[in-house]
Protein backbone atom coordinates (compact mmCIF):
# COMPACT_ATOMS: atom_id res chain seq x y z
CA UNK A 1 0.00 0.00 0.00
CA UNK A 2 1.59 3.75 -0.95
CA UNK A 3 2.17 5.65 2.08
CA UNK A 4 -0.24 8.84 2.18
CA UNK A 5 1.69 11.66 1.17
CA UNK A 6 0.38 15.22 0.45
CA UNK A 7 1.37 16.68 -2.54
CA UNK A 8 3.28 18.92 -0.47
CA UNK A 9 5.91 16.60 1.56
CA UNK A 10 9.06 17.37 1.72
CA UNK A 11 9.44 13.98 0.05
CA UNK A 12 7.40 14.69 -3.33
CA UNK A 13 9.39 17.74 -3.12
CA UNK A 14 12.69 16.00 -3.91
CA UNK A 15 11.26 13.57 -6.07
CA UNK A 16 9.56 16.82 -8.35
CA UNK A 17 13.29 18.06 -8.35
CA UNK A 18 15.28 14.75 -9.21
CA UNK A 19 12.93 14.52 -12.16
CA UNK A 20 12.84 18.04 -12.97
CA UNK A 21 16.59 17.01 -13.28
CA UNK A 22 16.61 14.06 -15.14
CA UNK A 23 13.62 15.15 -17.69
CA UNK A 24 13.12 18.90 -17.37
CA UNK A 25 9.56 18.35 -16.70
CA UNK A 26 8.53 20.63 -13.81
CA UNK A 27 6.08 19.21 -12.10
CA UNK A 28 5.11 22.55 -10.30
CA UNK A 29 4.23 24.04 -13.05
CA UNK A 30 0.99 21.18 -13.18
CA UNK A 31 -2.37 20.96 -11.42
CA UNK A 32 -2.13 18.20 -8.48
CA UNK A 33 -4.35 15.74 -11.00
CA UNK A 34 -0.28 14.81 -11.81
CA UNK A 35 0.63 14.32 -8.17
CA UNK A 36 -2.51 11.86 -8.39
CA UNK A 37 -1.19 10.32 -11.59
CA UNK A 38 2.28 9.98 -10.18
CA UNK A 39 0.86 7.74 -7.41
CA UNK A 40 -1.38 6.22 -9.93
CA UNK A 41 1.58 5.13 -11.73
CA UNK A 42 3.18 4.35 -8.00
CA UNK A 43 0.68 1.77 -7.71
CA UNK A 44 0.58 0.13 -10.70
CA UNK A 45 3.92 -0.61 -10.45
CA UNK A 46 3.80 -1.60 -6.72
CA UNK A 47 5.94 1.12 -5.18
CA UNK A 48 5.45 2.78 -2.37
CA UNK A 49 8.34 5.13 -1.97
CA UNK A 50 8.86 8.22 -3.93
CA UNK A 51 12.95 7.21 -3.84
CA UNK A 52 12.63 3.44 -5.19
CA UNK A 53 9.93 4.79 -7.76
CA UNK A 54 12.57 7.54 -9.13
CA UNK A 55 15.55 5.27 -9.46
CA UNK A 56 13.14 2.73 -11.22
CA UNK A 57 13.02 5.15 -14.32
CA UNK A 58 16.26 6.86 -13.91
CA UNK A 59 18.31 3.24 -14.57
CA UNK A 60 16.02 1.77 -16.88
CA UNK A 61 14.91 3.61 -20.13
CA UNK A 62 12.16 1.60 -20.79
CA UNK A 63 10.52 2.23 -17.39
CA UNK A 64 11.47 6.37 -18.24
CA UNK A 65 9.56 5.84 -21.41
CA UNK A 66 6.32 4.31 -19.82
CA UNK A 67 6.70 6.78 -16.62
CA UNK A 68 6.56 10.06 -19.30
CA UNK A 69 3.96 8.34 -21.35
CA UNK A 70 1.91 7.90 -18.73
CA UNK A 71 2.38 11.70 -17.21
CA UNK A 72 2.25 13.77 -20.25
CA UNK A 73 -0.33 11.17 -22.10
CA UNK A 74 1.34 11.31 -25.83
CA UNK A 75 -1.56 10.08 -27.20
CA UNK A 76 -2.54 11.75 -30.87
CA UNK A 77 -4.11 11.52 -33.99
CA UNK A 78 -3.57 12.16 -37.43
CA UNK A 79 -5.84 14.90 -38.39
CA UNK A 80 -7.61 15.06 -34.93
CA UNK A 81 -11.46 16.62 -34.78
CA UNK A 82 -11.58 16.60 -38.98
CA UNK A 83 -13.63 19.95 -38.39
CA UNK A 84 -10.88 21.90 -37.17
CA UNK A 85 -8.62 21.04 -40.22
CA UNK A 86 -11.13 21.63 -42.71
CA UNK A 87 -11.31 25.13 -41.72
CA UNK A 88 -7.55 25.19 -41.48
CA UNK A 89 -7.18 23.76 -45.37
CA UNK A 90 -10.54 25.48 -46.62
CA UNK A 91 -10.41 29.02 -44.65
CA UNK A 92 -7.28 29.45 -42.68
CA UNK A 93 -4.42 28.88 -44.94
CA UNK A 94 -6.19 30.48 -47.75
CA UNK A 95 -5.90 33.60 -45.87
CA UNK A 96 -2.32 33.60 -44.66
CA UNK A 97 -1.53 32.74 -48.65
CA UNK A 98 -3.21 35.83 -49.38
CA UNK A 99 -1.15 37.98 -47.05
CA UNK A 100 1.82 36.11 -47.31
CA UNK A 101 2.48 34.35 -50.45
CA UNK A 102 3.00 30.63 -50.29
CA UNK A 103 6.86 30.76 -49.59
CA UNK A 104 7.19 31.92 -46.15
CA UNK A 105 4.65 30.51 -43.92
CA UNK A 106 6.38 29.70 -40.88
CA UNK A 107 3.97 26.68 -39.10
CA UNK A 108 4.39 25.03 -35.42
CA UNK A 109 2.66 22.12 -33.69
CA UNK A 110 3.82 22.84 -30.40
CA UNK A 111 3.23 19.76 -28.21
CA UNK A 112 3.53 17.00 -31.37
CA UNK A 113 3.92 14.19 -29.30
CA UNK A 114 4.73 11.09 -31.85
CA UNK A 115 4.12 13.57 -35.07
CA UNK A 116 0.62 12.93 -36.41
CA UNK A 117 -0.42 16.65 -35.49
CA UNK A 118 2.87 17.94 -37.08
CA UNK A 119 3.03 15.29 -40.50
CA UNK A 120 -1.31 16.44 -40.94
CA UNK A 121 0.36 19.78 -40.94
CA UNK A 122 3.05 19.29 -43.39
CA UNK A 123 0.26 17.16 -46.13
CA UNK A 124 -1.55 19.84 -45.99
CA UNK A 125 1.10 22.70 -46.81
CA UNK A 126 1.34 19.98 -49.65
CA UNK A 127 -2.19 19.93 -50.69
CA UNK A 128 -2.05 24.05 -50.57
CA UNK A 129 1.01 23.90 -52.94
CA UNK A 130 3.02 25.62 -50.32
CA UNK A 131 6.92 25.66 -51.46
CA UNK A 132 9.01 22.57 -50.11
CA UNK A 133 10.66 25.17 -48.00
CA UNK A 134 8.07 26.21 -45.98
CA UNK A 135 9.06 25.06 -42.53
CA UNK A 136 6.65 23.06 -39.94
CA UNK A 137 8.63 22.70 -36.73
CA UNK A 138 7.27 20.17 -34.74
CA UNK A 139 8.21 20.66 -30.64
CA UNK A 140 7.81 18.64 -27.24
CA UNK A 141 9.32 17.99 -24.34
CA UNK A 142 9.53 14.25 -24.45
CA UNK A 143 12.68 13.07 -26.66
CA UNK A 144 11.32 9.64 -26.83
CA UNK A 145 7.98 10.94 -28.41
CA UNK A 146 10.31 12.36 -30.79
CA UNK A 147 12.22 9.84 -31.27
CA UNK A 148 8.70 7.43 -32.75
CA UNK A 149 7.14 10.83 -34.54
CA UNK A 150 10.68 11.02 -36.56
CA UNK A 151 10.76 7.26 -37.77
CA UNK A 152 7.07 7.86 -39.15
CA UNK A 153 5.61 4.15 -38.45
CA UNK A 154 2.09 4.20 -37.67
CA UNK A 155 -0.44 1.39 -37.53
CA UNK A 156 -3.12 1.55 -39.78
CA UNK A 157 -6.29 2.25 -37.46
CA UNK A 158 -4.16 4.79 -36.37
CA UNK A 159 -4.74 6.30 -39.95
CA UNK A 160 -8.85 6.47 -39.52
CA UNK A 161 -9.53 9.69 -40.22
CA UNK A 162 -7.07 10.50 -42.96
CA UNK A 163 -9.09 10.36 -46.39
CA UNK A 164 -8.14 7.85 -48.54
CA UNK A 165 -6.87 9.57 -51.53
CA UNK A 166 -4.29 11.16 -48.69
CA UNK A 167 -3.08 7.94 -47.55
CA UNK A 168 -2.27 6.83 -51.00
CA UNK A 169 -0.55 10.24 -51.71
CA UNK A 170 1.59 10.51 -48.44
CA UNK A 171 2.26 7.05 -46.72
CA UNK A 172 3.53 3.41 -48.15
CA UNK A 173 2.75 1.02 -46.22
CA UNK A 174 4.99 -2.78 -44.82
CA UNK A 175 4.46 -5.51 -43.00
CA UNK A 176 1.65 -6.39 -45.30
CA UNK A 177 -0.20 -3.63 -44.86
CA UNK A 178 -0.42 -3.62 -41.38
CA UNK A 179 2.16 -0.31 -40.38
CA UNK A 180 2.07 3.13 -42.88
CA UNK A 181 5.18 4.84 -43.28
CA UNK A 182 4.96 8.86 -43.83
CA UNK A 183 6.81 9.92 -47.25
CA UNK A 184 10.30 11.13 -47.06
CA UNK A 185 8.28 13.95 -48.54
CA UNK A 186 6.69 14.74 -45.77
CA UNK A 187 9.26 14.05 -43.51
CA UNK A 188 11.19 16.88 -45.25
CA UNK A 189 9.02 19.31 -44.03
CA UNK A 190 9.04 18.91 -40.79
CA UNK A 191 11.73 19.81 -38.24
CA UNK A 192 11.50 18.01 -34.72
CA UNK A 193 13.42 20.34 -31.75
CA UNK A 194 13.24 19.34 -27.94
CA UNK A 195 11.47 22.17 -26.23
CA UNK A 196 9.78 22.96 -23.53
CA UNK A 197 6.83 25.19 -23.71
CA UNK A 198 6.75 26.58 -19.82
CA UNK A 199 10.77 27.39 -19.58
CA UNK A 200 11.75 27.53 -23.16
CA UNK A 201 12.34 31.15 -25.29
CA UNK A 202 10.25 30.71 -28.58
CA UNK A 203 11.54 31.93 -32.29
CA UNK A 204 9.18 34.60 -33.58
CA UNK A 205 6.91 35.37 -36.66
CA UNK A 206 5.22 32.09 -36.89
CA UNK A 207 1.77 32.06 -39.19
CA UNK A 208 0.18 29.32 -37.52
CA UNK A 209 0.66 27.93 -34.01
CA UNK A 210 -1.26 24.37 -33.10
CA UNK A 211 -1.08 23.50 -29.10
CA UNK A 212 -3.70 21.36 -28.37
CA UNK A 213 -4.19 18.58 -26.05
CA UNK A 214 -1.00 20.11 -24.16
CA UNK A 215 -2.28 22.01 -21.35
CA UNK A 216 -4.62 20.14 -19.86
CA UNK A 217 -2.60 19.72 -16.42
CA UNK A 218 -1.11 23.04 -16.41
CA UNK A 219 -2.05 25.41 -13.61
CA UNK A 220 -3.80 28.34 -14.55
CA UNK A 221 -0.71 30.92 -14.08
CA UNK A 222 1.08 28.14 -16.07
CA UNK A 223 -1.30 28.30 -19.46
CA UNK A 224 -1.63 32.15 -19.01
CA UNK A 225 1.78 32.61 -19.47
CA UNK A 226 2.37 30.40 -22.02
CA UNK A 227 -0.67 31.90 -24.17
CA UNK A 228 1.28 35.09 -23.97
CA UNK A 229 4.29 33.76 -25.09
CA UNK A 230 2.71 32.45 -28.17
CA UNK A 231 1.34 36.07 -28.75
CA UNK A 232 4.58 37.31 -28.99
CA UNK A 233 5.68 34.32 -30.89
CA UNK A 234 3.09 34.98 -33.99
CA UNK A 235 3.74 37.51 -36.38
CA UNK A 236 0.75 40.21 -36.93
CA UNK A 237 -2.39 38.24 -38.54
CA UNK A 238 -0.77 34.49 -37.39
CA UNK A 239 -3.40 32.25 -35.52
CA UNK A 240 -3.17 30.43 -32.80
CA UNK A 241 -5.22 27.00 -32.89
CA UNK A 242 -6.21 25.35 -29.15
CA UNK A 243 -7.71 21.88 -28.11
CA UNK A 244 -11.61 21.80 -28.40
CA UNK A 245 -11.68 21.84 -24.44
CA UNK A 246 -9.26 25.17 -24.32
CA UNK A 247 -10.71 27.86 -24.89
CA UNK A 248 -8.81 30.89 -24.02
CA UNK A 249 -11.28 33.28 -21.86
CA UNK A 250 -8.82 36.17 -21.15
CA UNK A 251 -7.52 36.13 -25.01
CA UNK A 252 -8.91 40.59 -25.11
CA UNK A 253 -6.42 40.88 -22.31
CA UNK A 254 -3.57 38.57 -24.00
CA UNK A 255 -3.96 40.48 -27.42
CA UNK A 256 -5.79 38.38 -29.28
CA UNK A 257 -8.72 38.34 -31.23
CA UNK A 258 -11.29 35.56 -31.62
CA UNK A 259 -11.08 34.32 -34.96
CA UNK A 260 -13.53 31.30 -34.39
CA UNK A 261 -14.11 28.69 -32.08
CA UNK A 262 -10.78 27.65 -30.21
CA UNK A 263 -9.08 29.95 -32.94
CA UNK A 264 -7.32 33.36 -32.09
CA UNK A 265 -5.53 35.93 -34.03
CA UNK A 266 -2.92 38.49 -33.10
CA UNK A 267 -4.26 41.34 -34.87
CA UNK A 268 -2.39 42.58 -38.19
C1 LIG B 1 -1.79 14.58 -25.78
S1 LIG B 1 -0.31 15.03 -26.57
C2 LIG B 1 -0.95 16.17 -27.80
C3 LIG B 1 -0.50 15.85 -29.20
C4 LIG B 1 -1.14 16.71 -30.29
N1 LIG B 1 -0.92 18.10 -30.05
C5 LIG B 1 -2.61 16.41 -30.40
O1 LIG B 1 -3.44 17.25 -30.06
O2 LIG B 1 -2.95 15.31 -30.85
C6 LIG B 1 0.45 16.12 -25.39
C7 LIG B 1 1.94 16.35 -25.65
O3 LIG B 1 2.34 17.51 -24.92
C8 LIG B 1 3.67 17.31 -24.49
N2 LIG B 1 3.96 18.21 -23.37
C9 LIG B 1 3.48 18.18 -22.10
N3 LIG B 1 4.04 19.14 -21.36
C10 LIG B 1 4.90 19.82 -22.18
C11 LIG B 1 5.76 20.93 -22.01
N4 LIG B 1 5.90 21.54 -20.84
N5 LIG B 1 6.49 21.36 -23.09
C12 LIG B 1 6.38 20.73 -24.28
N6 LIG B 1 5.59 19.68 -24.51
C13 LIG B 1 4.85 19.22 -23.47
C14 LIG B 1 3.69 15.84 -24.09
O4 LIG B 1 5.00 15.33 -24.07
C15 LIG B 1 2.81 15.20 -25.16
O5 LIG B 1 3.58 14.69 -26.21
Amino acid sequence: MIEKTSYDSPEYDVFKSNVKKLTGLDLNSYKNQIHRRVHMLMQRWNISNYDVFFKTFKENDQKLREFLDYLTINVSEFFRNPNKWTELQDVILPRLIQSRGKKQLKLWSAGSATGEEPYSLAILSMEAKLAPQTPVLASDIDQGAIALAKRGHYLKRQLINIPKELVGRYFTTSDGGETYIVNSEVKSRVSFQRLNLIEDTFGDDFDLILCRNVVIYFCADTKTALYHKFFKALRPGGYLLVGSTEQIFDYRKIGFESAGAFLYQKPA
